[in-house]
């Protein structure tokens, strides 16, 4: 499933994993005792084996009617509450509608008018579908098209029809959205109190939105579940996913202030995002944290690869590598060798790519002096999707509490609101 390696970690940058057992085990029981800094938000911890079954079904049977009825599904949420989702969606099917499935577009998650305007543009004189996301029910982002949604929806459909063709994901009887979704009729699922958004991409947030680009719900939740029984283990030793958390803690105690997260894999762009979000949400206050950062190779060797190789020291990099990917492509041979290239006629893109990774790890590992950890998977299937999902939420909430701060609240974003709704002159503020 998932292999944690630190073979391109040089010995002075490595961790004593027994200098820390204590430590581990100590942290492991506060987050499943629930006695530590926010927990009262460790509602994921059991989410995959106790969620609400007839909500699920609830869910594929909705979603099985949408692909039916429309061909776009408009997700209308910002950050926790659309990033999970669109990481999914994309790693397994890539960066195309799959056959079968609706398109899956995002709104909700900026202001851009540009952005927006284009967006609506493109979906008007199509058959589409709104599921919108908010926890809280008043974030202007999403509150802000999902207006402009529902009433373009409403001009085309009508009441009814529109009602048919939005769904909401929200707080169980708080906010704004809960009580729109109830007074308009439209179907609704919970986002459960005790789970943040950065958490949220196994409960109806990420699930939804998932099933309606056609791929098996349930089987993600197992792949969750299968993770969670894995990495309950405290003992540092035999679990990847807190020495995933150790590692990163000691060499930010070192000075590696940044993290750079990469993979060989133009479809993991988004899960880039959501990791980015749930790493620097979570551990970015009381000035402290590693920065996250994120690359797609090969691609940016030819931009950030320089920095990487032979910039300030301030960076590790952490490498999701897929073992076999879905598709290959092979090289054809040339009767003329214009290009010089026949040496690689016949070979598979993956045979080439995974030269890549070997030569990059060592490239930047010992000529470069950048510690690499390595996250291997046999396949991104389904399954291991949802596993890699919890490892790494588990392993932030290891690696916040190693750091000494609270890995569930986010007091920082508010400070921008609070100035925004002041200039914009709403009550209040
Ligand atoms: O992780 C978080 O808490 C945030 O990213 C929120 O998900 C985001 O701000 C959206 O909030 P809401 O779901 O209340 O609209």
């Amino acid at each position: 499933m998932i292999k944690v390696g630190f073979d391109y970690v040089n010995k002075d940058q490595m961790v004593n994993f027994d200098e820390y057992e204590a430590k581990v085990r100590e942290i492991n029981d506060v987050i499943h005792n629930k006695t530590g800094a926010g927990s009262d938000f460790l509602g994921w911890l059991d989410y995959p084996v106790n969620y609400d079954k007839e909500e699920i079904e609830r869910i594929i049977k909705k979603a099985d009617e949408f692909k039916k009825n429309y061909d776009i599904l408009v997700v209308c949420g910002i950050g926790g509450s659309y990033l999970g989702a669109r990481a999914a969606i994309e790693a397994l099917n890539g960066g195309y509608k799959k056959e079968g499935a609706m398109e899956v577009l995002y709104l909700g998650n900026s202001l851009d008018p540009n952005y927006i305007h284009e967006t609506l543009n493109y979906i008007k004189d199509k058959k589409f579908a709104v599921c919108c996301i908010s926890k809280s029910g008043t974030t202007t982002e999403t509150s802000v098209s999902f207006r402009i949604l529902k009433e373009m929806l409403e001009e085309k459909l009508g009441k009814e029809g529109a009602k048919d063709a939005i769904v909401c994901v929200t707080d169980k009887e708080k906010g704004a959205l809960k009580k729109l979704a109830t007074i308009e009729g439209y179907e609704t699922y919970i986002l459960p109190d005790d789970i943040g958004g950065r958490y949220s991409v196994m409960t109806p947030v990420g699930l939804f939105p998932i099933a309606c680009a056609g791929i098996d719900i349930k089987e993600l939740l197992s792949g969750l579940a299968k993770a969670r029984e894995d990495f309950a283990n405290p003992d540092i030793h035999t679990n990847p996913c807190y020495q995933y958390a150790l590692e990163r803690n000691h060499l930010y105690n070192l000075g590696y202030k940044v993290e750079m997260l990469a993979s060989y894999e133009m479809r993991l762009r988004s899960l880039n995002e959501w990791w980015k979000q749930l790493f620097d949400e979570s551990e970015g206050k009381d000035g402290k944290a590693v920065l996250t950062a994120s690359v797609t190779f090969t691609t940016d060797l030819h931009s950030l690869g320089q920095f990487i190789q032979e910039g300030s020291k301030i960076l590790y990099e952490t490498v999701i590598y897929i073992e076999e990917p879905d598709n290959d492509v092979v090289v054809p041979s040339d009767k003329d060798d214009l290009d010089g290239l026949n040496y690689l006629a016949g070979k598979k893109l993956s045979y080439i790519n995974h030269k890549a990774y070997e030569g990059t790890l060592k490239a930047h590992s010992e000529s470069g002096n950048v510690p690499n950890i390595t996250i291997t998977l046999d396949k991104m299937s389904t399954f291991n999707l949802g596993y890699l999902f919890f490892f790494f939420m588990k392993a932030c909430a290891m690696s916040a509490y190693l750091l000494g701060v609270n890995p569930f609240n986010q007091p920082g974003v508010e400070i921008y609101k609070k100035n925004m709704f002041h200039l914009l002159g709403k009550k209040g503020y």
